[in-house]
């Protein structure tokens, strides 16, 4: 497996990295094959037209190199967008920017599109519950329910763990 360039730089420099003070929306997402997990934050302003746009954006990523490199992309791809255009940023725009992934990696970019995709989610349940489509909420209720199943794993490696030491 090779990564591009691109994406070791990116991971080595990341953009847009760290927590961020009162965000508008929180989003976070793991990958249930790996345990992997990552947080987006968003600010929410409006623009000239009235519409609601990420005026800014963070992230945390407690993951692989393609993890924390797709996180980056997908800030710089999503900051100053309207909410709804950030809506459709999608794992090929995040690829193609890091010109190309290894095919065993492509699963990390969706980390960062369905972590992405709850800090909006989050934005509206607390702001604008009437933009919550039915198709939201069911893609919503599938990321909890996966990061359920991390945590639920994740304790039991922790168990295996702490028994390995009282050995
Ligand atoms: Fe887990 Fe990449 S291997 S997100």
């Amino acid at each position: 497996m090779k990564y591009s360039n691109r994406v070791l730089k990116i991971f080595q420099n990341p953009e847009n990295y760290g927590k961020m003070k009162n965000p508008d929306g929180i989003g976070k997402a793991g990958n249930i094959v790996c345990g992997d997990v990552m947080a987006i934050y968003i600010k929410i302003s409006k623009n000239k037209k009235k519409e609601a746009i990420i005026s800014d954006i963070k992230f945390e990523t407690f993951g692989c190199v393609a993890a924390i490199a797709t996180s980056s992309i997908i800030t710089t791809l999503a900051k100053g967008k309207t909410i709804n255009k950030a809506l459709t940023i999608g794992k090929q725009n995040i690829v193609k920017q890091l010109n190309g992934l290894p095919s065993t990696k492509i699963h990390c970019s969706l980390l960062s599109t369905d972590a992405l995709f709850e800090a909006i989610f989050d934005y509206y349940s607390k702001n604008d519950k009437s933009k919550i489509t039915k198709e939201m909420l069911k893609r919503h209720e599938s990321i909890v329910k996966d990061q359920i199943e991390i945590k639920k794993r994740y304790k039991n490696w922790v168990d295996n763990e702490e028994k390995q030491l009282n050995k």
